[in-house]
C-alpha cells in the first residue's frame, strides 16, 4: 500500500512541491542522482569507469510540450559529444525514456518520439556507443517496442528494457531473444494493475527467472538489472548452463544502490554496468527509488517530523 501511495505521489504536482521543498530531500536525492549538471555526471562516470561501465540517463519524463522534448534531445547530443571527446564513450552508453522525447505529446507523439530517439541514436553511433530505451508503465510497452523495432533497422545495437512483473513479458523475451538483441531485464518500477502484472513479490521473482532463462538460452545479449542477491546468483548459474562466458551478458545496478556488491561482481570479472541519472528533473525517478525501499521512507518521514 505504501508503495502504491508513493508511486501515486510521484505523479502528483502538489506532492512534488512539498517533497522538493523538504530539506532532507537533497541528502536522499544525492544518494541516487549523480548531480544536476553534465560536468557532475561526467565526474561520476570517471569515478566508476575504472572497474565498471555506465549507462547515463538525462532525467526527465512525461514531457507534454515539443520544445522540452527537443531540449532533452539536445541534452543527450551534448552528453554524447562529451563522452566521445573525453574517451568515456568506450565505457558508457545512454538510457532514454521515450516520454521525455515526446511520446505523450497530443499530436503525433509517437512519431515525434521516434524522430527524436533517432537523433539520439545517430549521435550515439557517431560517438561509438549505443542507446537503451527505458520502459515506462504498461500502457507504453507496445509503443516502445514498436519504436525499438524501427530504430533497430538503422541502429541494430539499440537496447530494450523488459519488466518481469508484466504477464506479457515472457512472450516479449522470446521475441527479443535473437541475435543482436540487447535486453535489460528488470522487475519493474511502476504501480500496475493485477490484470496485466504480478503483484506478489514471489511471483515477480519467479517470472524474472523464467524470463532470464529465455534470454540466456537465446542468442541476444542479456542485461541482468537487479540488486536482488538471489537473482544475481541465479543469473550466474543460468549463464553457465547456457554456455555463456562473462563477456556474453552483463549485470546492471542503479547508482547509489549496493555499491559494494557492484565492486565485488566487477572484481570477480563480471561485466557490471551502473545506471547513472543526472539533471534537475529527478522527482519521478526519486519517488520510484523511495517506493522500492521502505527504510528510505521511514528515514524521510522521521526527518520531516523532527523539523
Ligand atoms: P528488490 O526491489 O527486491 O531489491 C533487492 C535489494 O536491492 C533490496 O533488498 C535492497 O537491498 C536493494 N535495493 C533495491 N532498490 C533499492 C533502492 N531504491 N534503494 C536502496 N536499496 C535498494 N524499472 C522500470 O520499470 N523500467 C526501467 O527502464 C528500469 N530500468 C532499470 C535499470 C537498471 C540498471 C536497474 C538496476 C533497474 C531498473 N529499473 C527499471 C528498476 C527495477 O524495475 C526495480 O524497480 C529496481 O531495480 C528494484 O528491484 P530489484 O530487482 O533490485 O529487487
Amino acid at each position: 500500500m505504501l508503495r502504491t501511495a508513493l508511486l501515486a505521489a510521484g505523479r502528483s504536482r502538489a506532492c512534488r512541491a512539498a517533497v522538493e521543498r523538504a530539506p532532507v530531500t537533497r541528502e536522499l536525492v544525492a544518494r541516487y542522482v549523480a548531480g544536476s549538471t553534465l560536468e557532475e555526471a561526467l565526474g561520476a562516470v570517471e569515478a566508476l569507469a575504472a572497474d565498471r561501465e555506465v549507462t547515463l540517463d538525462h532525467l526527465g519524463e512525461d514531457v507534454t510540450d515539443a520544445a522540452r522534448a527537443r531540449a532533452t534531445v539536445d541534452a543527450y547530443t551534448r552528453l554524447l559529444a562529451e563522452l566521445a571527446r573525453t574517451g568515456l564513450a568506450a565505457r558508457a552508453e545512454v538510457s532514454v525514456k521515450l516520454s521525455a522525447v515526446g511520446r505523450l505529446l497530443p499530436r503525433d507523439g509517437e512519431k515525434i518520439a521516434l524522430d527524436n530517439a533517432r537523433r539520439i541514436c545517430a549521435a550515439a553511433a557517431e560517438a561509438g556507443t549505443a542507446v537503451t530505451l527505458d520502459m515506462e508503465d504498461h500502457t507504453a510497452v507496445d509503443a516502445t517496442l514498436g519504436i525499438l523495432a524501427a530504430l533497430r533497422a538503422d541502429f541494430p545495437s539499440t537496447g530494450a528494457v523488459l519488466q518481469a512483473y508484466l504477464r506479457r513479458t515472457e512472450a516479449d523475451c522470446r521475441d527479443l531473444s535473437g541475435a543482436g538483441s540487447r535486453v535489460r531485464l528488470c522487475k519493474g518500477a511502476y504501480d500496475e494493475p493485477e490484470s496485466v502484472a504480478y503483484r506478489d513479490r514471489r511471483e515477480v521473482d519467479r517470472s524474472y527467472v523464467r524470463c532470464l532463462r529465455i534470454l540466456m538460452r537465446g542468442t541476444g545479449y542479456p542485461m541482468v538489472a537487479t540488486h536482488d542477491p538471489r537473482l544475481v546468483a541465479i543469473a550466474g548459474r543460468l549463464a553457465e548452463d547456457a554456455g555463456r562466458g562473462p563477456a556474453d551478458y552483463e549485470h546492471q545496478m542503479l547508482y547509489g544502490v549496493r555499491d559494494r556488491e557492484q565492486r565485488r561482481l566487477a572484481a570477480e570479472g563480471r561485466r557490471m554496468r551502473v545506471y547513472v541519472p543526472y539533471g534537475d528533473e529527478w522527482y519521478g525517478y526519486f519517488m520510484r527509488r523511495l517506493a522500492e525501499r521502505p527504510a528510505n521512507v521511514a528515514f524521510f518521514a522521521r526527518s520531516l517530523l523532527s523539523r
